[in-house]
């Protein structure tokens, strides 16, 4: 057990202390809960530490929890305050909103066998994620129906840890169809995501500009996001840099294969969808959010002359793109694919300067595993292994651990991580520590340094094929609440799983 965890202390009442605090209160509400959801067995406590993440600060503060929801906080020297209730003292311990993590490939239904959602969101629990929203693809069938949609909701029944939303699919057979689509809305989907470029998923067929530029003006009238994968074959392809004999083995080669041309092509085919978004514009009220931008250069500066002009868009990088650079990557280590690909030092560098400068909105993990074959490891051959960082449990360490070099603070992991996704996926009472909001809350020592090797407890279906093994890093997990519950202490997962699937409404 971790210094300062988990010590409950009942406190008696003195009323003079509580003039002392700032206290923010909310009505009363409803929770979820039930047996077995938490390890905590309260429904109204107070939680404590000397760093809070809220109210755009971090200081000591209590924070009450009622019913799932966040009733109060009291900011000041909560050792002297007045409660009633139990306190759980988290001593120095960092206590902030939990991860929400938009981009994140499960797998279930039909590959299982690749994570799941149990898997998943156990991993997800113990890394300090309370909320997830799940790709549309990887999982079979793919989600681009209302009926597909229901698929997932029914697998995910009894087995999350965490709560769950759902991206739908955006593709060629949906996206000139507003019947089509509006019946994906309406079943509950939180926005949709498509692919300018071959998904590797056979029933995710890509979009070209006129299916995103359509599906956006009904994308308009719901106010939801439209995730892309912004990556396109250039039109003047570069192959002769690709003639001969080039090693498979060698990430120079697929980093060849695959390069900043194809990111700027799909922002530059996107022109008209964000002008489209902007205010007069056919789609106005729509939403354009390009996932896990890998290319700092003049991807980037398309983009953010794009924001400039009053396009709603908006950019989410991932920890692989901030932690790793393309001459680090070992021959034949094919944990490191994934697309975009990792590029250069320099690339990461810019990475970090965007998101530091807010050109980069927010963090995303796209956690998107495989079973180990796929990988192929032992051929090590970069062009036909799956593509994909297997990374949910890790993401806070992982950013953590590299941000720090850049003064990173924890109100701007909180901004990347939580606020700014809950925006995107349309969750208006999560992320933030505010009363009336979800108590979704991660506590976790950032000084807490580890080594990440087999010993380590992962919780995702396949332990040991992530690019993070064998890595030190610091930032350990020591509580995660989901509404209240306390669904992960201490390397133990509550009983029962009692995540939520989100659907909007
Ligand atoms: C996109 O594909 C559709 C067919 O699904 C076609 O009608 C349309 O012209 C294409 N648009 C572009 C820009 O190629
Ligand atoms: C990972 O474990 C699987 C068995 O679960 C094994 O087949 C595979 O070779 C291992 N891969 C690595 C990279 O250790
Ligand atoms: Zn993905």
């Amino acid at each position: 057990m971790a210094a300062g965890t988990g010590r409950v202390l009942p406190l008696l009442a003195v009323a003079a202390a509580l003039a002392a605090a700032l206290l923010y209160t909310a009505p009363f509400s409803k929770s979820l809960g039930g047996e077995g959801c938490s390890l905590l067995p309260h429904g109204h406590f107070w939680i404590a530490s000397q760093r809070v993440v809220a109210l755009g600060r971090v200081g000591p503060a209590a924070v009450e929890v009622k019913e799932g929801l966040i009733n109060a906080i009291a900011v000041g020297d909560y050792r002297s305050f007045v409660l009633r209730r139990p306190l759980v003292d988290y001593g120095d311990a960092v206590i902030m909103p939990g991860l929400i993590d938009v981009h994140a490939h499960l797998d279930e239904p039909g590959r299982e066998e690749w994570e799941g959602f149990s898997t998943g969101t156990r991993a997800a629990a113990a890394g300090g994620i309370t909320t997830l929203v799940d790709m549309p693809l990887n999982s079979f069938p793919s989600t681009v129906s209302e009926e597909t949609l229901k698929l997932k909701v029914d697998a995910a029944r009894d087995k999350l840890y965490v709560d769950v939303g759902f991206w739908g699919g955006l593709v060629p057979e949906n996206a000139l169809n507003p019947s089509k689509l509006e019946s994906l809305l309406n079943a509950g989907v939180l926005g949709l995501k498509s692919f300018m470029c071959p998904s590797g998923i056979n029933d995710f067929p890509m979009t070209n500009s006129t299916h995103i530029e359509e599906g956006l003006v009904t994308l308009a009238k719901y106010k939801r996001p439209l995730l892309i994968h912004a990556e396109r074959i250039p039109d003047v392809s570069s192959d002769e840099e690709l003639d001969g004999e080039l090693d498979p083995r060698s990430y120079a080669t697929y980093l060849k294969s695959r390069t900043p041309a194809w990111e700027e092509s799909a922002v530059r085919d996107l022109n008209r969808a964000m002008k489209d978004t902007e205010v007069g514009g056919r789609s106005e009220g729509a939403h354009l959010h390009i996932v896990h931008l890998s290319d700092s250069k003049t991807t980037l500066d398309l983009l953010k002359d794009a924001k400039h002009s009053g396009a709603k868009v908006t950019i989410e990088t991932c920890p692989h793109y901030l932690a790793f650079s393309a001459e680090e990557v070992p021959d034949g280590d094919t944990r490191f694919k994934c697309s975009p690909p990792i590029r250069d030092a320099a690339n990461k560098e810019n990475l970090w300067e965007a998101l530091l400068d807010g050109h980069i909105d927010m963090l995303s993990s796209d956690h998107s595993p495989s079973t180990p074959d796929l990988k192929l490891m032992e051929e090590g051959n970069f062009m036909k292994a799956w593509g994909g960082i297997s990374s949910l449990q890790f993401v806070l360490p992982v950013t953590w651990s590299h941000g720090k070099k850049y003064g990173i603070t924890l109100n701007q992991l909180a901004s990347w991580w939580s606020e700014k996704p809950a925006e995107l996926a349309g969750q208006k009472n999560k992320g933030s520590i505010l009363p009336g909001y979800h108590a979704d809350i991660v506590v976790w020592k950032p000084e807490a340094q580890f080594h990440l090797d087999d010993t380590h407890a992962v919780y995702h279906k396949h332990r040991n094929i992530s690019a993070y093994l064998g890595k030190e890093l610091s930032g350990k997990v020591l509580s995660t609440f989901v509404r209240g519950n306390l669904v992960f202490a201490e390397g133990k997962h509550a009983g029962a799983a009692c995540g939520a699937t989100i659907l909007a409404k």
